[in-house]
């Protein structure tokens, strides 16, 4: 069983705090992706768990054994870097039982391994190449390989896409999920990309300046951000958040423009309270181009400024109370500039946060 447990985990470079303090529990066989902006410690957390740097504070376990004292190659657990760094004279073959070598396996258990990895992540056919003879995803795919003969008890991943074109991203990710699905372990993904972090997440845990903001399925933390910065986070093209003051039942903008506060969080703002207003453009559909009809609706009639036809939909840029926001027409049809529509806002879904603390303001 490798469940790996983060308790109270501290990490310091000489004076300076970039970890304060995390606590995580990563299921046997759960697939959990780190995600947050540059520098917020995904990769320090990432290598305190893989034993690439030392542990300040707090205690990491895998499985019941407290790893901190523990070398790399004793923690069972295999690593794959943005930069894979194939051995460049060797086979694809050698590269892939390369590392068994070295661990001094027999050449039975070896043949089978990487015979079984090729089989898994469909090498074979390449198996006589050097790695200067294949594309950048063939490459990456025998980087997994290298880690799966090992027979890890857990996949730490860096950024192991972040050198592809996007494309190839788009496809390495779904080979990423399916190698999940065939080989169950457990998986601690690394990355700043929002959307991989949904597709391939069991869990997420969103991170910024050395903390966690929020752990939850890629639904919950779409549907549920705890706050702005996680709401503004997740979501492409990200939620709309206008500042604006709650008067009675109203939620009220810098222009006097208001809106009802939602049925579901009436009774938890106060009158006068300053807060953001969150929507995300997905939940602003011009009338008749909606998905669904929603229970508790609002209508608003905003200008055009932009619009992006993307196919299948077509994203609006507008304005509330001055400030930018998006909505979205499913069904989409040529929208000029300057053009006015009605749209229907999806009071139940709609987001509102304390303007001074970025807290979502909820049931709790
Ligand atoms: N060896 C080091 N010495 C000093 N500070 C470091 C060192 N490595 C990282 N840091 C700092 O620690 C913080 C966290 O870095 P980390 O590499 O974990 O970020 P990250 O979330 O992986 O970012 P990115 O998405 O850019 O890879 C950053 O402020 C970084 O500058
Ligand atoms: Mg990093």
């Amino acid at each position: 069983m490798a469940e790996i447990t983060l308790t109270n985990i501290v990490k310091n470079y000489g004076k300076l705090e970039v970890v304060h303090g995390i606590n995580l529990d990563i299921a046997h066989n759960e697939f959990v992706v780190l995600v947050g902006p540059s520098g917020c410690g995904k990769s320090t957390t990432l290598r305190m768990i893989a034993g690439l740097e030392d542990i300040t504070g707090g205690t990491v376990s895998i499985g019941d054994v407290v790893v901190n004292d523990l070398p790399p190659r004793k923690r069972n657990i295999s690593m794959v870097f943005q930069n894979y760094a194939l051995y460049p004279h060797m086979s694809v073959r050698e590269n892939l039982g390369f590392g068994l070598k070295i661990a001094k396996q027999d050449e039975a258990t070896i043949i089978k391994r990487v015979d079984e990895a090729a089989d898994i992540l469909g090498l074979d056919e390449l198996m006589d190449r050097t790695p200067a003879e294949l594309s950048g995803g063939q490459r990456q795919r025998v980087a997994m390989g290298r880690a799966i003969v090992r027979h890890p008890e857990a996949f730490l991943f860096d950024e192991p896409l972040s050198n592809l074109d996007a494309k190839l991203r788009v496809q390495m990710r779904t080979e990423i999920k399916k190698l999940h699905q065939k080989v169950k372990t457990t998986v601690v993904y690394v990355t700043h990309d929002q959307v991989e972090a949904m597709t391939l997440a069991d869990r997420i845990v969103v991170m910024k300046d050395g903390y966690i903001e929020q752990v939850g399925t890629p639904m919950d933390v779409f549907n549920n951000p705890v706050n702005t910065f996680v709401a503004s986070f997740i979501g492409s093209p990200p939620m709309n958040l206008l500042p604006a003051t709650i008067k009675g039942k109203n939620i009220v903008f810098a222009d006097d423009k208001s809106l009802p506060v939602p049925v579901r969080l009436t009774g938890l703002v106060r009158d006068g309270q300053e807060v953001v207003f969150g929507l995300r453009p997905d939940d602003l559909t011009p009338v008749g181009h909606g998905i669904a009809e929603s229970g508790d609706g609002a209508k608003v009639t905003l200008d055009i400024v932009l619009s992006e036809l993307l196919g299948t939909e077509t994203i609006l840029y507008t304005s509330i109370a001055g400030q930018e926001a998006q909505g979205k027409m499913f069904g989409p049809r040529i929208v000029a500039p300057g053009e006015t529509l009605e749209f229907d806002v999806a009071m139940d879904k709609a987001h509102l946060f304390d303007a001074a603390t970025g807290k979502s303001v909820r049931v709790e």
